[in-house]
């Protein structure tokens, strides 16, 4: 089986979990587009493992993890991540990690200049602060430094004195900012691309000489944070949506047969941006607490809201999906009531398609009895209570799409399968 698995809402669906999961059956999990914006945690035995870069594929013996062409790679980040991994017994070397040449560098001046344009900015998007965007202007400007640049010591020079001089120029002069070394940064730098040289590898070659199947393609962030399909201008970078998962890891030979929709329960969302089913107040501290939303890569707390399905059905759209993976449902326990979105209105009518902005859409609910029982000990659809039962199924009719998966808690192995 080829499987795609993306988020349906803003993010933060639990798509960690899951991927860790699948990748039980699949030999080969890509990561497609991001970069370290992405947090995905998985609990093993009590120990939480925190991925910002790679694949939580990696966790299980005998995968394949790769990082296509569309991911941008923060290569502290990355060196940090496999040292922290290995350091926790985890075995990585380049036989179960393998990076694109194609894929893009975040240098430190992509950071700041994040950092600093966000500042600047009168209607604020709440970034990660990473250099994502800066790092894909560069790419699409023809100026980015890619994997392959980077690990030959002259090329990697030349680019970098190059884009230097550009970047120290705006520092300087729109920012009042301190120009970067190139000595200091090539120095450092250098010694990084040599880390990460022997994991580089043409992904188009190896796996089409191979001929493998059993593809699982992570996608990171959510339906909502995609760049054009997003709620712009308050999304990331990338394209995040299952189309682009054959284009981001160039791995186009690949026949696709599942394609897989992480929604959590309730929404959230962290950064700025419409969110038409945002609670205040005690509800959402509510969601904030037991559901520990808080972001993995910022810690930033994240917003919390009713589960919005208008949303959700237009990610099914947008993602072809064929199976849903709905998560989080033990946050839901011992609430009374549970609203659920099912219309959106626009200066009180009814609207009858999708908005184009969701700016000042006020959400229809649809009210559902809570359950007082813990969902949390239920393996099986059937050992959960009558009213969480109905919530499900009440979110697959809506929806059209079956749920193959519901998780009722952070543990591996808290996960009923439909
Ligand atoms: P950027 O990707 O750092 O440029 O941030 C752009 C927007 O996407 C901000 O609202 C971030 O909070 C959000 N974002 C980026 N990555 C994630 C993620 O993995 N989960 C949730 N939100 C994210």
């Amino acid at each position: 089986m080829n499987t795609i698995l993306v988020g349906l809402q803003w993010g933060d669906e639990g798509k960690g979990k899951i991927i860790d999961y699948l990748c039980l059956k699949e030999d080969v999990i890509v990561r497609f587009q991001g970069g370290n914006n992405a947090g995905h945690t998985v609990v093993v035995n009590g120990e939480k493992f925190i991925f910002h870069l790679i694949p939580s594929g990696i966790l299980r013996k005998g995968k394949i993890c790769v990082i296509g062409s569309g991911v941008v790679i923060d290569p502290k980040v990355l060196i940090q991540e496999i040292t922290s991994l290995k350091s926790k017994g985890v075995a990585i070397s380049p036989r179960n990690l393998k990076i694109s040449p194609f894929c893009h560098i975040i240098m430190p001046y992509h950071g700041l200049m994040d950092s600093l344009r966000e500042k600047k900015r009168i209607q604020k998007i709440g970034t990660t602060k990473r250099g994502i965007g800066p790092c894909y202007v560069d790419r699409v400007s023809r100026c980015g430094i890619r994997l392959v640049d980077f690990i030959s010591p002259g090329v990697f020079s030349r680019k970098l004195k190059s884009n230097l001089d550009d970047k120290n120029n705006t520092l300087r002069k729109i920012y009042g900012f301190k120009e970067f070394s190139f000595r200091n940064m090539y120095n450092e730098y250098k010694r990084l691309a040599k880390v990460l040289k022997p994991y580089m590898c043409d992904l188009v070659d190896y796996f089409y000489k191979k001929n493998r199947g059993g593809f699982l393609f992570e996608g990171a962030q959510g339906t909502f944070l995609d760049v054009d399909f997003g709620t712009y201008p308050f999304v990331t970078s990338s394209s995040v949506i299952s189309s682009n998962a054959l284009l981001g890891s160039g791995l186009s030979f690949v026949k696709i047969d599942k394609i897989i929709g992480v929604a959590k329960a309730y929404s959230t969302r962290v950064g700025e941006g419409p969110f038409p089913t945002e609670l205040k107040g005690k509800y959402s501290e509510y969601f904030r607490n037991k559901g520990t939303e808080f972001g993995a890569t910022t810690g930033r707390p994240r917003r919390c809201g009713w589960l919005d399905l208008v949303l959700v059905k237009r990610a099914v759209i947008l993602n072809k999906i064929t199976e849903l993976v709905i998560t989080k449902l033990d946050v839901l326990d011992g609430l009374q009531k549970i609203k659920v979105c099912i219309e959106y209105k626009y200066r009180g009518k009814k609207l009858k398609k999708f908005p184009y902005d969701l700016e000042n859409i006020t959400p229809i609910y649809k009210d559902f009895k809570g359950w007082n029982k813990k969902t949390n000990p239920s393996r099986k659809f059937s050992d959960l209570p009558k009213e969480a039962r109905e919530y499900v199924e009440f979110i697959e009719s809506f929806l059209g799409v079956k749920a193959g998966f519901i998780s009722v808690g952070e543990k591996r192995e808290a996960i009923l399968k439909r």
